[in-house]
């Protein structure tokens, strides 16, 4: 009895405590559960303006918006979220969904989001309202207002209240059935459990400790991790890009994996010279934006060995550590025979697919020898990467039309890889593809990539389309995606840029007015000479020979020029071996002579050809030297000569004329852009930059170099792999849930 009488003495308070605490444990929970979910809403409201920032950025400014509205109207197919609505930054309703309430304007929506309950009754039950600002490349651009249902959360919350009663119902039912000692050993049990549970114990461990929960528990984990990730990358700085930057994105992303670059020309070239062994760096566009990338990422390069002392310097992998002296990556060099170079290089890479691309007046030549070179030499080097891999997904970064078939025989041998192609010439409309006798194997061989990059939205389009012509592939416009043979590539654009010269580098550079001394003591120019440079490889789409028709009608129309401006055309050597660059180099030579004869004087030579290689520093000196430069490609991926001109001027004078047919015009806004094929409109532009103010000069420059400094290869690089750990993240969460499938 005494023990009866001990027992309700200690059951009473506690069951009075138990009432007592679900009284008012129940109203506290309604609160915190509400503000838990309405964090949870911001945070998917801010991912949610994340993903169509750059979809809206794009609509605003090209006017378009039915890409826009099917995005908005898949984004409310979500249960909870239920509409959207885009205001202007002056709070102008844009675009909304169907189901956005007509009597909601902006402006209320703002105000009613700045609430501290931000919700809002509508017909249909409550909504939480969240207002996201969209930021596009210079700041704000628009606000997204985003309703989501909240009926759900009385569900839960009725839910929570249900079992919480009813837990505080059974323990009072089996506190009253068991002993105050159970009882109390009960109650110290609870309270350890609860502390457990609060240190995220009980989520985890215990569930982990029975082994047929341990696959969930797992699950559970990696997918905290993926969504740590995405929200990292969501929320990740938007500060410039810059080698640290890509650095942490390849550690986090990326999660280190490693990287192999792949591509026919070299980054450093060993030549045998009179006095010894000489490192070059070669022309090419590829190498000037693919090197920095790789000095910032490390890993491996596998490319021709095309010096003469090439063999000479490499272990017996084949590897060499670069930059010499540096050793900050690894170059793989792979030996061709002449037969192979002839047939690859020479023919199906330079007389076939290269005019091909390039709509540059010459034709493409198909040999069926070269073809089969192709496809050879695409597997040594596909083989090449497959032995270099350390891992089975690695992350390759095939280049250029040399390796078409790359990617489809990289995933043939690994199949997990991420390969990312990046095509640096146009791609030309189907018509013009469909020419090609093999356009099926190199479309499938390209197929075969994870991320496939062109320079600009209208390259991509025209691959679309050509695939959508020659093959059975799916294809969702919407996404920009192509699926083939269960394999889904993503066709993106991603213009590519130089490194902006860090400021060692810079402060490192001679002055401008040292520059123009030693260049016009070396040419014997008159100090008062204006002075045109163009520096291309000596290549028929460079419009070098359009240039020079620009110069001589310059002088023809305008004889005042004649003594005073002088057009100086640095032009490396490329492709002799292949009778259409001779040709072309024998008549760009012919008409030098022409015209420095029908306008030459005693001392006065308008037009200096430099036909030979000149090295980073050499041009550099020539770019800060001269009055302007002119970039007359009749067709170019990007073109980078012109970015480099741009970095050069850190007095911001000088002045561009760029073709309207390099991809760079479409960022390079501030330069003369002209018609290359126009000989009358290039003179003009050569006239008009001859004479142009210093302060029109400064204000365009100074744009210009803002669009290049922050434009750099490392944001080229940046949002490939951005895209590239994005796609990794998703195959990751794939493949965990189709292995919980079967197990
Ligand atoms: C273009 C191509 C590059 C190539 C460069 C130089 O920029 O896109 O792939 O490296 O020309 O040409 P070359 O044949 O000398 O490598």
């Amino acid at each position: 009895m005494k023990s009866l009488n001990l027992q309700l003495r200690f059951l009473a308070p506690l069951i009075v405590t138990l009432v007592a605490a679900a009284y008012f444990a129940l109203p506290l929970m309604d609160r915190l559960t509400l503000r838990w979910f309405a964090r949870d809403l911001n945070m998917r409201g801010n991912l949610v303006t994340n993903t169509l920032s750059d979809s809206i950025s794009d609509a605003l400014s090209d006017a378009k918006g039915a890409r826009l509205q099917a995005l908005f109207d898949r984004a409310v197919q979500d249960e909870r979220l239920v509409a959207i609505g885009l205001c202007s930054l002056d709070g102008t309703m844009l675009r909304r969904t169907a189901s956005f309430p007509r009597s909601l304007d902006c402006r209320q929506a703002l105000a009613a989001a700045e609430q501290p309950d931000p919700r809002l009754r509508l017909a249909g039950g409550a909504v939480h309202i969240g207002v996201h600002t969209v930021d596009g490349e210079a700041g704000p651009i628009a606000r997204l207002v985003l309703l989501h249902d909240l009926s759900f959360i009385d569900r839960r919350s009725q839910d929570t209240r249900q079992y919480l009663l009813l837990f505080i119902g059974a323990l009072g039912l089996t506190i009253a059935l068991i002993t105050v000692v159970v009882a109390q050993l009960s109650w110290r049990g609870w309270v350890s459990g609860v502390r457990g549970l609060l240190r995220g114990e009980g989520l985890l461990r215990p569930v982990a400790a029975s082994p047929e929960m341990a696959p969930l528990a797992a699950e559970i984990r990696a997918r905290m991790r993926d969504l740590e990730d995405e929200y990292r990358r969501a929320h990740g700085p938007q500060t410039g890009w810059d080698p640290e930057r890509l650095r942490a994105l390849l550690r986090t992303q990326l999660q280190g994996d490693q990287v192999i670059v792949v591509s026919n020309r070299e980054p450093y070239i060993h030549d045998t010279g009179p006095d010894g062994t000489v490192v070059r760096r070669p022309a090419s566009g590829l190498v000037t934006a693919v090197e920095p990338v790789m000095r910032a990422c490390s890993g491996t390069w596998i490319a021709h060995g095309s010096g003469s002392a090439d063999r000479e310097v490499v272990d017996r992998h084949d590897r060499v550590g670069v930059p010499p002296g540096r050793n900050e990556y690894v170059l793989r060099r792979i030996w061709l025979s002449a037969e192979e170079e002839r047939g690859y290089y020479y023919g199906f890479a330079n007389e076939g697919m290269w005019p091909l691309c390039h709509v540059a007046h010459v034709r493409p030549v198909f040999r069926e020898s070269d073809w089969e070179q192709y496809r050879i030499v695409n597997q040594r080097f596909a083989d090449a990467v497959v032995s270099e891999a350390r891992g089975e997904d690695p992350v390759v970064l095939v280049q250029d039309y040399h390796f078409a078939l790359v990617p489809a025989m990289i995933r043939a041998k690994l199949p997990r890889a991420t390969i990312l192609t990046f095509w640096h010439i146009p791609w030309p409309n189907p018509e013009s593809f469909g020419i090609c006798p093999w356009r099926r194997e190199i479309l499938e061989g390209m197929l075969g990539s994870t991320i496939l990059g062109f320079h600009t939205r209208f390259h991509c389009k025209n691959f679309i389309e050509t695939v959508d012509r020659f093959l059975e592939a799916r294809i969702e416009h919407e996404h920009s995606t192509i699926s083939f043979k269960g394999e889904e590539t993503l066709v993106e654009s991603y213009p590519i840029s130089i490194e902006w010269p860090p400021a060692s580098e810079q402060a490192a550079w001679p002055t401008i007015d040292e520059c123009r001394r030693r260049v016009f003591e070396r040419l014997r120019l008159p100090a008062t000479t204006c002075l045109g440079v163009g520096v291309d490889r000596y290549d028929y789409t460079k419009g070098i020979l359009e240039r020079l028709h620009a110069v001589e009608r310059l002088l023809e129309k305008r004889p005042e020029w004649i003594g005073r401006f002088v057009f100086v055309q640095v032009a490396a050597p490329s492709r002799s071996l292949l009778e259409e660059y001779q040709s072309f180099q024998e008549r760009i030579a012919r008409v030098t002579e022409r015209i420095n004869q029908r306008f030459g004087q005693p001392g006065y030579q308008p037009v200096h050809l430099l036909a030979q290689h000149h090295e980073h520093d050499a041009v550099n000196e020539l770019f800060r030297a001269c009055d302007l430069c002119v970039v007359t490609s009749l067709h170019d991926g990007m073109n980078l000569v012109c970015k480099e001109f741009v970095a050069a001027r850190d007095d911001e004078q000088g002045v561009l004329i760029l073709s309207r047919f390099a991809g760079a015009a479409r960022e390079m806004t501030e330069a003369l852009i002209v018609n290359p094929y126009h000989v009358e409109e290039t003179a003009d532009a050569l006239h008009r930059a001859a004479t142009m103010p210093p302060a029109e000069q400064r204000e365009r420059m100074a744009s210009l170099r803002m669009t290049v400094r922050e434009n750099n290869v490392f944001r080229w690089a940046g949002h490939m792999l951005t895209d590239a750990g994005r796609s990794r993240l998703r195959e990751r969460i794939e493949a965990r849930v189709e292995r919980h499938r079967v197990e």
